[in-house]
């Protein structure tokens, strides 16, 4: 059905697929022993996360928090909210965060430091997509990155246009029709 609303597919399923697979085994021999706590960042990097914990073995707990930078846009409104917070006590824990795409980098900055405060023992990034020219928060960069994208507005495997498209087995552009 969302199909017939992509102008074209930027990144295909097999190249997600691997590049999951990629970055779980960095993941799995840069901790070593150490054990982690994975935040997927709802809703859309859920989708991500369920398929890189598969490609991590280390022992892991996962938790989820729901942030907000967005307003039903596609511009960032400059503006993040808690809306859900997570339920594990984060002090002394090795913390990945997983998400689906850095863009200004408003969203993370704001999740590095509340977790810093919260006195986590370390905090790296995991995510799917960057799109660096976007990026307004210059301090923040994520540790394993899976594929960096120019500059356009992309839906599909967990990101969404007014909550629509999140099913996509790719990552799309959507046809400008969409949302002019
Ligand atoms: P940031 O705080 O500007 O880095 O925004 C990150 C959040 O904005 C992501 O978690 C996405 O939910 C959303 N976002 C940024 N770019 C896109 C896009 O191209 N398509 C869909 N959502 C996006
Ligand atoms: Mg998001």
């Amino acid at each position: 059905m969302s199909h017939k609303d992509i102008e074209r597919v930027l990144v295909t399923r097999e190249e997600i697929q691997a590049a999951t697979q990629k970055l779980g085994k960095q993941i799995t021999e840069d901790y070593g022993d150490k054990e982690i706590v994975v935040i997927g960042i709802l809703r859309g990097a859920a989708i991500f996360m369920s398929d890189i914990i598969r490609e991590i073995d280390l022992y892991m707990d996962i938790d989820f928090m729901d942030v907000s930078s967005y307003g039903d846009g596609t511009e960032s409104s400059g503006e993040v909210k808690i809306i859900k917070d997570l339920d594990t006590n984060v002090r002394g824990k090795h913390l990945l965060i997983v998400e689906d795409i850095i863009d200004t980098g408003r969203t993370l900055k704001h999740l590095v430091d509340l977790f810093k405060y919260r006195q986590a023992e370390s905090i790296k990034i995991a995510t799917l997509l960057d799109k660096p020219e976007r990026r307004i928060v210059k301090d923040i960069e994520a540790d394993y990155i899976g594929i960096e994208i120019p500059n356009e507005f992309v839906v599909g495997y967990g990101l969404d246009f007014k909550q629509k498209y999140r099913n996509l087995p790719y990552i799309g552009v959507l046809k400008s029709s969409v949302y002019e």
